[in-house]
């Protein structure tokens, strides 16, 4: 959780220790000037309680404030602290917002799927009640998709796309960028990605692939066919690899791969299994991973 936020904050892990000390500090001090204004104004117990509730929360929205300012300026930290009680105010909407605070910004992503998206499923869950992440769109190809189910349970937007406007029109991208959508992750989507895709997201579309990259991909190689292939071909392993998309199927530049061992029982829904296994283990982890190290969270 503390490397998380390190991450998401970008500091170091030295910084995030004086910050911490920043913060109780001010928790600390608050509390002790609470106290002492309490008697300096002459609230009692008898007095009636509204007022002190008053002054907890004046002392909570402003005196904190200060007083972390005070101590993040003394620790040195001043451009950090300043920058958070930025976006504090800008919450509150006592400041206008500025598009420039790119450490505390939320990544918006996109879901390509097509299929029964248990995939997709899972990358909800693990970023459900994450502010710096948000699936702001599921994307599908097929009505009848299972995934599209998911996104209504969650609540996810949803946007039904037809093959000619994708692959030789503008890709949909004027809905996506409409949407706010800045990073695309494809799970379990069939449809080759056009140019017109990774030239609006360049090195911001991933895919996950459920065989070890080079063997086992390319056009036709998806789902139960790479298992089929994968058994036929008596291999002793197979594995999942996630890699960024270039317009070539499963051959943009690999991210991530791991195995899993294959053994004379198994059959193509066996592998299936072990390899869902590894995707639910792998995929949400490594996206949050790449999210952090080059999107700038
Ligand atoms: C996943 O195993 C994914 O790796 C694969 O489709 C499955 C979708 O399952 N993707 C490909 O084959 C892409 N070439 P899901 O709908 O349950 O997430």
């Amino acid at each position: 959780m503390f490397k998380r936020l390190q991450q998401k904050w970008g500091i170091s892990g030295a910084q995030f220790w004086v910050i911490f000390v920043a913060f109780g500090l001010t928790g600390i001090t608050t509390a002790f000037i609470t106290r002492y204004i309490t008697g300096w104004i002459g609230l009692t117990k008898e007095t009636f309680w509204l007022w002190k509730v008053l002054l907890r929360i004046t002392m909570l929205v402003f005196g904190y404030q200060v007083v972390l300012l005070s101590y993040g300026a003394l620790l040195g930290q001043w451009a950090f602290f300043w920058k958070y009680e930025k976006l504090l105010l800008q919450k509150l909407g006592m400041m206008p917002s500025e598009k420039t605070e790119s450490s505390f910004k939320t990544v918006n992503m996109a879901i390509f799927a097509s299929g029964a998206g248990s995939n997709a499923a899972n990358i909800i869950r693990y970023f459900k009640n994450r502010p710096d992440t948000k699936i702001g769109l599921i994307v599908c190809n097929k009505p009848e998709a299972g995934v599209l189910g998911i996104a209504d349970k969650n609540g996810v937007p949803t946007l039904l796309i037809e093959k000619d406007r994708f692959a030789k029109g503008d890709a949909y991208l004027p809905e996506l960028q409409k949407t706010g959508i800045d990073f695309v992750v494809l799970a379990g989507f069939l449809w080759k990605v056009p140019a017109a895709l990774i030239a609006g997201y360049p090195n911001k579309i991933i895919n996950i692939h459920p065989a070890l990259l080079p063997k086992y991909g390319g056009k036709g190689m998806y789902g139960s066919k790479v298992h089929e292939a994968v058994i036929a071909a008596g291999e002793k392993e197979s594995g999942i690899t996630i890699h960024f998309v270039n317009e070539h199927y499963d051959e943009g530049a690999t991210i991530f791969q791991a195995s899993c061992s294959i053994d004379h029982a198994d059959t193509p829904e066996t592998l299936a299994a072990k390899i869902h296994d590894l995707e639910y283990a792998h995929f949400p982890k490594q996206i949050d991973e790449l999210l952090a190290k080059h999107v700038g969270k």
